[in-house]
């Protein structure tokens, strides 16, 4: 098999045998895991946690899976304690952090930013998030999530839910999902559909998809994708208050569905998911942030070169 993917920055870079050696290797990962066998493979590796926009289950899952590889971890948290507070470039930070680690992971408002980190430096680079661009290891976990929670993708149908627009979990995800037999209903105010660009990445593949404002179209789908509207990436923040209810998800409507509808959020949630779900056993989202811990587990080991 021929993955050779050392970054990680975008998800137009992995075909669909990337995917299938991805999600065959993580469920091998997730057995060393419960066999308590994967502390050791990456002991003596440094891994260096850039997070310069807020996160909690990212860095922390990305922290937990280095030190559960018996890897070892240095950070800086925000701007205000990073010399880039201090006018320093993005460049020249990456090239200290790649005098001190094995690898990086970085999140950071600015769209393109983790290409030019990767840019800087020959340590392998891992995009966390890239303002409203990409956030392509949440959709391997996602992706990774769905297969283990339904068995399988192709035949499916997903309904995607929320800020379509700014959400870079949902431009991740659509992307990887092209590779797959599945329908999505796209579900959005007008105001925060999915980008053009996004759309037109579709064409050509198998993934088929319809646009909708009408939420009860969860009936249908066997997954739902809720996603909260990204505040912090309005121009306009009267646009925002004007949205921020728009619609929600809750208890009875998924009770309604026709189908066995499993319903995933990457978190935070604000106001789009009501908490009355949680109890269903439908409510995967937890069981989604568990996912990740073992989801980049694996891509640390790809990314280093370190077999398993
Ligand atoms: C997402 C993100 O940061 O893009 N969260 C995450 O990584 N789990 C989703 C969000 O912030 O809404």
């Amino acid at each position: 098999m021929a993955y050779e993917h050392k970054n990680i920055l975008d998800t137009d870079q992995f075909t669909k045998a990337d995917l299938d050696f991805l999600v065959e290797r993580t469920r091998e990962m997730e057995r060393l895991v419960e066999q308590n066998k994967a502390f050791g493979i990456l002991e003596g590796k440094l891994l260096a946690s850039l997070f310069f926009e807020a996160s909690t289950r990212t860095r922390l899952s990305f922290e937990a899976a280095m030190e559960r590889l018996g890897g070892r971890v240095i950070s800086t948290v925000g701007f205000q304690f990073s010399s880039i507070s201090k006018g320093e470039t993005l460049y020249d930070t990456m090239k200290m952090v790649e005098a001190y680690a094995d690898i990086a992971v970085i999140r950071h408002p600015v769209e393109g930013s983790s290409r030019i980190a990767a840019g800087a430096v020959k340590i392998p680079v891992i995009n966390a998030g890239d303002g409203a661009g990409q956030h392509p290891t949440q959709a391997l976990l996602d992706l990774y999530t769905i297969i283990s929670e339904k068995g399988k993708l192709d035949g499916l149908t997903l309904a995607f839910i929320g800020d379509l627009k700014y959400g870079r979990t949902i431009h991740s995800l659509i992307n990887l999902l092209r590779h797959y037999k599945v329908h999505l209903y796209l579900i959005s105010p007008p105001e925060l559909s999915l980008p053009e660009s996004y759309k037109k990445g579709l064409e050509g593949f198998p993934i088929t998809f319809e646009e909708s404002d009408d939420i009860k179209k969860v009936w249908e789908c066997d997954i739902a994708y809720v996603t909260r509207i990204q505040e912090e990436r309005f121009p306009d923040h009267k646009e925002y208050e004007r949205l921020k209810e728009s619609f929600k998800l809750n208890k009875e409507l998924i009770l309604a569905s026709k189908k066995e509808t499993t319903v995933l959020h990457p978190l935070p949630r604000v106001n789009e998911l009501s908490t009355d779900v949680d109890d269903l056993p439908n409510a995967a989202y937890f069981r989604q942030a568990k996912y990740g811990v073992v989801s980049r587990m694996t891509l640390l080991c790809l990314s280093l070169g370190v077999k398993f």
